[in-house]
């Protein structure tokens, strides 16, 4: 071989090695460039385990990186409970609004955490507790024994001596099914409730917000003939009458519902 062959084969292999480390360079700053930036932002959530009662509930700090997690505060704690904590404790099933399990107070109002965007300013820490004013389970858990206790009470389900003429469907006129709009919908999550001070203050004995919505749900029903006994039922001077009209409950429904209203219809009817 030549010696100018030789020269032109060694300067080729340098250009192809130089190709190779730049094309390095560019998919390594390429690949830095794609890589989401850290966003981490503390989430302040209140601890509390029956084993140990000795020790006081007390906020625990943890670190999320939002760029690598969902966009609600159930997406935070779900990724908070599988990558870095498994005791934390709180209830969810659906993730989409439907079971009302995943009730919670997030930064000062009690909601979904599963409709709860999180806030995307990570300067600000988010604070979690449980529903307020309830007894504790643990963590994140309220004791919702007597909130289901009081909707039981209200016998939520159709009553009426007569079977329907053809013997298999009670029928409605669409005007009486319009009736019952704003009010079948709840889930019964108890955010309104547990945000209403007449509740906080006597909740052994009114009702609150979302079993009294829950009362009317079936008072406005046509095909309900119980309406008396209903009515009977709430004419004494706590379970229907300790609502103020605060209206707390309606600000803080997640699902847009309005119970203050219906507790307002409630009494205007019974007071005819
Ligand atoms: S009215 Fe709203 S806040 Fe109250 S229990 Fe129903 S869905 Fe929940
Ligand atoms: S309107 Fe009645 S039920 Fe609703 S928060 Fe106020 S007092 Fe409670
Ligand atoms: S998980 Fe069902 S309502 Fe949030």
């Amino acid at each position: 071989m030549f010696k100018s062959q030789i020269a032109v084969r060694g300067a080729s292999s340098m250009i192809s090695r130089r190709m190779l480390s730049s094309s390095r360079v560019v998919s390594n700053a390429a690949a830095a460039a794609a890589a989401p930036v850290e966003r981490l932002k503390t989430f302040k959530i209140y601890r509390w385990n029956p084993d140990t009662p000795e020790e006081k509930p007390y906020l625990k700090e943890y670190k999320v990186d939002l760029s690598k997690t969902g966009p609600m505060v159930l997406d935070a704690l779900l990724k908070i409970k599988n990558e870095q904590d498994a005791t934390l404790t709180f209830r969810r099933s659906c993730r989409e609004g439907i079971c009302g399990s995943c009730a919670m107070n997030i930064d000062g109002r009690n909601t979904l955490a599963c409709l709860c965007r999180i806030e995307q300013d990570e300067s600000k820490d988010s604070k979690i507790y449980p529903l307020p004013h309830m007894f504790v389970v643990r963590d994140l858990v309220p004791d919702l024994t007597l909130f289901y206790k009081q909707y039981k009470a209200i016998e939520p389900y159709l009553q009426r001596d007569s079977v329907p003429e053809d013997g298999k469907e009670n029928l409605q006129t669409i005007e009486d099914r319009k009736k019952l709009d704003g009010m079948y919908e709840c889930i019964l999550c108890a955010c309104c409730s547990t945000s209403c001070p007449s509740y906080w203050w006597n909740q052994q004995e009114y009702l609150g917000p979302a079993v009294l919505m829950q009362a009317y749900r079936w008072m406005a029903d046509s095909r309900d003939l119980a309406t008396d006994k209903r009515r009977e039922m709430l004419q004494n001077s706590m379970s229907l009458y300790r609502c103020h009209t605060i209206m707390n409950c309606a600000r803080t429904c997640p699902k847009g519902l309005n119970p203050g209203l219906a507790i307002a219809r409630i009494k205007k009817e019974m007071s005819f």
